[in-house]
């Protein structure tokens, strides 16, 4: 159970109320007149983040007031109450009213409460949460502790996160779970054929490798998840400027999200047969680097021209998905941080995803709007395809002129799968530039919590 919900005092918990600027006349009607003295002196008026606690004649907090947006067109932010555990002191609370959706707000309370203490010490949050009746708290806990693991994983710096560590973290969490651990290092890339992974990984001191999972009834519908792990990229001879190079830790966000997305799963038990591969390579700078316009055989047979070293990702990606593809799942999903292009078409927090599974991408729609996790579709966009042509071998990585380059980047990942029964790829940022309640800065876990929503409705 997370430490939110394990209660740390006897006395009664403070009951929370939540507030829109409408109801807030009714709402401070019912409390007592000190109280609402208190509350109009203080200038509450119940805008949305706006926090009062309320004393009682004793001096001790009695009622928390807590401001909404209003549930109009405009929408609304159901993980504001996220900001709740950064602003409470230490204590027991309770839900005195329903906010916009409790179960969201129960679980961004937890996500709000997450530190990343590895380097500094930080005090675990105090706060404890009743939880509303009717809220599946396992579940909830569950989420947030596969959430503060993809956090924690895209914090921890490239030297305490490298492909040795990437592969012990999932190497512990199959040990957990009792899944089947195994990983292919260094040379045996060679021998086993990953070429294009190897030639990511192979400038850097730490050696490369492919990170391989597998858990529950091989009898079940086949579900592989594949994320991109490049635990540092400083685009290799195409190097980054020192602006974009600064935040290349979190570049493993698709393999700390198909960690967590495989955490809820196998916690939860659900009635599928999982495999996890994660490419986890460095992608540096030195003698033995990739160069542009080398020229490498794939896994799949298609040889692969560089137009740009530092499009890395695509290439580790490309090895693992014809691998996973080889024993035709009945589900194929990626995710990565492929591409800046994701951002400066939909922002940080709106990561695309592709799929020719029109039913698919309806349930994933409806999934990641319910749980809060968004995720917006985009085209693979077939006349954009003919872009990736090389003259000289049978694919370029970095088509010229950078157009579309989610799209693009998306189509050659799709040259890659063939016999997967469906795909879906997601093109993360899995990061938080600036906080907002119940997402602190830095690492996040994105599309794992929709993804394992649809997957609890189709095999739970
Ligand atoms: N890891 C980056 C993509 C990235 C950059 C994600 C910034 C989030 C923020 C990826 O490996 C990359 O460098 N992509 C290039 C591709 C280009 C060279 C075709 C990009 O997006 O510029
Ligand atoms: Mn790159
Ligand atoms: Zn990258």
């Amino acid at each position: 159970m997370h430490a939110m919900f394990q209660s740390v005092s006897d006395q009664p918990a403070v009951p929370i109320s939540f507030v829109t600027r409408s109801s807030w006349d009714t709402i401070r009607a019912g409390l007592p007149e000190a109280a609402q003295r208190f509350a109009a002196a203080a200038g509450y008026n119940g805008k949305p983040g706006q926090y009062l606690a309320l004393p009682t004649a004793e001096g001790d907090i009695g009622h928390v007031l807590f401001g909404l947006d209003e549930a109009d067109a405009k929408g609304h932010d159901p993980f504001r109450p996220g900001a709740l555990p950064g602003l409470l002191p230490a204590g027991s609370y309770r839900f005195a009213n329903a906010p916009h959706d409790a179960r969201l707000a129960v679980l961004a309370f937890a996500l709000g409460a997450y530190k990343f203490a590895r380097y500094r010490h930080a005090e675990p949050s105090a706060v404890n949460l009743v939880p509303p009746d009717g809220i599946d708290v396992a579940a909830i806990s569950r989420t947030a502790e596969a959430v503060a693991l993809a956090r924690d994983l895209i914090n921890t710096p490239a030297n305490d996160m490298g492909p040795a560590e990437l592969a012990e973290a999932a190497q512990a969490l199959a040990q957990r779970f009792g899944a089947a651990f195994d990983a292919i290092v260094g040379d045996d890339l060679a021998t086993r054929n990953f070429p294009l992974i190897r030639a990511v990984g192979m400038a850097s001191t730490r050696a490369p490798r492919l990170i391989d999972l597998t858990w529950g009834d091989a009898s079940h519908p086949r579900v592989t998840l594949v994320g991109k792990g490049v635990c540092f990229d400083t685009g290799g001879l195409d190097l980054k400027p020192s602006s974009a190079m600064l935040i290349m830790k979190k570049d493993m966000g698709g393999a700390a999200n198909v960690l967590a997305l495989a955490s809820m799963i196998m916690d939860a038990g659900l009635k599928l047969r999982l495999r996890v591969l994660i490419p986890a390579v460095e992608n540096a700078v030195a003698g033995n680097a990739m160069r542009p316009l080398d020229i490498f055989a794939s896994r799949k047979g298609p040889t692969v021209e560089i137009g740009n070293t530092d499009a890395e990702g695509r290439l580790v990606l490309a090895d693992a998905l014809a691998y996973a593809d080889e024993e035709a799942p009945d589900l194929l999903i990626d995710l990565g941080t492929l591409t800046g292009a994701a951002r400066v078409a939909l922002g940080p927090d709106l990561p695309p995803y592709y799929t020719n599974d029109e039913a698919l991408s309806l349930d994933l729609a409806r999934h990641a709007k319910a749980e809060h996790d968004p995720l917006w579709r985009m085209p693979l966009w077939a006349p954009y395809d003919s872009w990736l042509d090389s003259k000289v071998a049978n694919i370029n990585n970095a088509p010229s002129g950078g157009f579309a380059g989610s799209i693009t980047c998306a189509l050659f990942l799709q040259r890659f799968v063939e016999a997967a029964k469906s795909w879906l790829h997601v093109d993360i940022y899995g990061w938080t530039p600036k906080s907002k309640p119940g997402r602190p800065e830095g690492g996040e876990c994105q599309a794992a919590r929709a993804i394992f929503a649809l997957l609890s409705e189709r095999y739970g």
